[in-house]
C-alpha cells in the first residue's frame, strides 16, 4: 500500500495507516525482509518480549534493525545471495533470493537434505525456549544439522543425534565449513579434475540421468570408507594441500552433492557439476567466514553423534532445551534418498532400516503402529534428558493422504501427528505450552499445515 504523509490523514484513516508490524511491535524494531506469515510474526513478537535490545541485535531471528543498529542476522544474511551456476533456472534463482533471510545463509544451503528445518525459525525457537549462551540444546534427529549450526553461531552448545551416519558426516562438514581454511578449497577448485577423479575412484559415481535405486539386499556390509586417518590420507591422488580430515570431508560432501545432481540431470557432465557445486561451497564459506570475522563471532562447541533417539547416549537432566523434527510418519524414505551417499560411506543400509523411525514394518499398518511406539520411546528419552522446567519443541506435519488410507478414513478426518505427540507426551511429564501452525507450500496434496509444538517439562 502506498505510504501517505501523516499530516494528511483524517482521524479515521489513522486506524489503517499503520502496518501490522508497527501496530504489534515496538517502533524501534524493524523486521527482516520477507516476514509475511502469521507464525513468523508471532515468533517475532515473542522474541521482542523475551530478549533485551542488545540480545535482539546479537541473536534475534526476525529483526533486521534495532534503531539504527543492524542485527547480526541481517549481517549474516545480506550481501550477494547464494551463488548458483549460470545455467540455473530463474525459478531456482528467485527461490534463493527470496529465501536469503530464511534459509540461504551460513552453511545451511550446502546439500539439499529433504525435510530440512528453516534456520531462521530454528533461531527464533532457540530464543523463545529461553536458551542462554553456555547452555546446551539437543536435536535428537538432527538430519542435516540445522539446529547445531544455528546454536553454534548463537554461542549455545549443541548435541545432535541421528541414526544415519550420513547425517553425522554432513553435519560435521557443514559445521567445519564455518572455520575451514579457505586456501585448500581454492586449490581443490583449481585442481578440480584431480579431486573429482580421486573421489570417483574411491566412492564410485552415479550414471547421469539415471536415478539410483535404493539398495535392497545383496551388497554385504563394508567398513566405512572415509577413514581419513594419516594412513588413508597417503592413498589415492588427492592434492597434498587438501589432506586434512576436515578439508576432505568438505570436498566429499560437495562430491556427493554433485553426484545427486548428476543422478537427476544430464545437463552437465559430472565433472562440470562437481566444479559448479564446489564453487558454490567455496562462495558460501568465504561469505560466512568473512561475516564471522567482522562480528567477532565465536563458535560454541557442537557435537554431532551417530545414535538412536530411542536410546539417547546422554545423562538424565543433562540438556537445557530440545528442538527437533521427526520423520513425518513415513512420508520420506531417507534411506532410499540417500542410498548413494550412505553406500559411499560404507553404511549398512539393511541394518539401518531396522532402526529408522517411520521405515520400520512390512506394511503400511504395521509401519504406522511402529511409528507410534518409536515416537513414544523418543519422547520418553527427551523427557529423561531434559532439565525440568525447560522446553522441548517439535516441528511436525501430517501426511493426511497416506494416514487416511491406513486408517480407512478421509484425509480431512485424519488425526494430526502433532495431536498424537501432544497426547503421548503427557505420559512423560510434558504439557503443551503452545502450538503454532505454519502453511506448507508446494506439497499441498500431501501436507498442508505443519505444527510447531512447544512442550514444557514439568
Ligand atoms: C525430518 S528429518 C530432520 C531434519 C532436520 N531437522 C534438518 O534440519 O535437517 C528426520 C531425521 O530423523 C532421523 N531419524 C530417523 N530415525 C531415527 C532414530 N531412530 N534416531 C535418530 N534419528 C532418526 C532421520 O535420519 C532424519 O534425518
Amino acid at each position: 500500500m502506498e505510504e501517505i504523509p501523516q499530516g494528511h490523514l483524517s482521524g479515521h484513516a489513522e486506524h489503517f495507516s499503520k502496518s501490522i508490524y508497527e501496530l504489534l511491535l515496538p517502533g524501534h524494531l524493524q523486521v527482516t525482509p520477507g516476514l509475511n506469515e502469521v507464525y513468523e510474526l508471532e515468533l517475532a513478537i515473542c522474541e521482542s518480549k523475551i530478549l533485551t535490545d542488545d540480545e535482539i541485535v546479537r541473536r534475534s531471528a526476525y529483526f533486521a534493525q534495532v534503531g539504527e543498529r543492524p542485527t547480526y542476522h541481517t549481517q549474516i544474511c545480506r550481501g550477494e545471495a547464494l551463488q548458483l551456476p549460470r545455467y540455473s533456472s530463474a525459478r531456482l534463482r528467485s527461490f534463493f533470493e527470496t529465501k536469503q533471510f530464511k534459509t540461504g545463509y551460513a552453511t545451511h544451503g550446502l546439500f539439499p537434505y529433504r525435510g530440512k528445518f528453516h534456520p531462521q525459525m530454528v533461531k527464533a525457537l532457540i530464543n523463545i525456549m529461553g536458551m542462554k549462551p553456555g547452555e546446551t540444546v539437543l536435536d535428537p534427529m538432527m538430519g542435516s544439522g540445522t539446529v547445531l549450526i544455528e546454536a553454534c553461531l548463537m554461542g549455545i552448545k549443541s548435541i545432535g543425534v541421528d541414526v544415519s551416519p550420513f547425517c553425522q558426516f554432513m553435519t560435521m562438514a557443514k559445521l567445519e565449513g564455518l572455520t575451514l581454511p579457505l586456501d585448500p578449497i581454492r586449490f581443490a577448485l583449481k585442481n578440480c579434475r584431480t579431486v573429482f577423479e580421486h573421489f570417483q575412484q574411491r566412492h564410485g559415481h552415479t550414471q547421469p540421468g539415471n536415478k539410483i535405486q535404493a539398495m535392497t539386499s545383496t551388497r554385504p556390509y563394508q567398513k566405512p570408507v572415509p577413514d581419513y586417518s594419516a594412513r588413508s590420507a597417503s592413498e589415492g591422488n588427492l592434492p597434498e594441500a587438501c589432506e586434512s580430515d576436515a578439508v576432505k570431508r568438505f570436498l566429499l560432501l560437495a562430491y556427493l552433492d554433485s553426484a545427486g545432481y548428476s543422478e537427476r540431470s544430464t545437463r552437465n557432465s559430472p565433472l562440470e557439476q562437481f566444479r559448479a557445486i564446489l564453487q558454490r561451497y567455496l562462495f558460501v564459506i568465504e561469505k560466512i567466514q568473512a561475516v564471522m570475522a567482522h562480528l567477532n563471532l565465536k563458535q560454541a562447541p557442537a557435537n554431532p553423534l551417530e545414535g538412536d533417539a530411542r536410546f539417547l547416549p546422554l545423562r538424565d537432566s543433562s540438556v537445557d532445551g530440545i528442538l527437533f523434527s521427526p520423520p513425518y510418519s513415513f512420508a520420506i524414505d531417507y534411506l532410499k534418498n540417500d542410498s548413494f551417499h550412505l553406500r559411499s560411506l560404507g553404511a549398512d543400509i539393511i541394518a539401518l532400516r531396522k532402526n529408522m523411525i517411520g521405515l520400520r514394518g512390512s506394511n503400511p499398518h504395521q509401519k504406522f503402529e511402529l511409528y507410534k511406539s518409536d515416537m513414544e520411546m523418543a519422547l520418553s528419552e527427551c523427557s529423561r534428558v531434559l532439565r525440568p522446567g525447560r522446553f522441548c519443541t517439535i516441528v511436525v506435519g501430517t501426511n493426511d493422504n497416506q494416514i487416511g488410507k491406513i486408517l480407512g478414513t478421509s484425509p480431512s478426518r485424519v488425526p494430526g501427528i502433532d495431536e498424537m505427540l501432544v497426547s503421548m507426551s503427557t505420559r512423560y511429564q510434558f504439557h503443551l505450552a503452545r502450538r503454532l501452525g505454519r502453511q506448507v507450500t508446494g506439497i499441498a496434496n500431501t501436507m498442508r499445515t505443519e505444527y510447531i509444538v512447544i512442550l514444557e517439562r514439568e
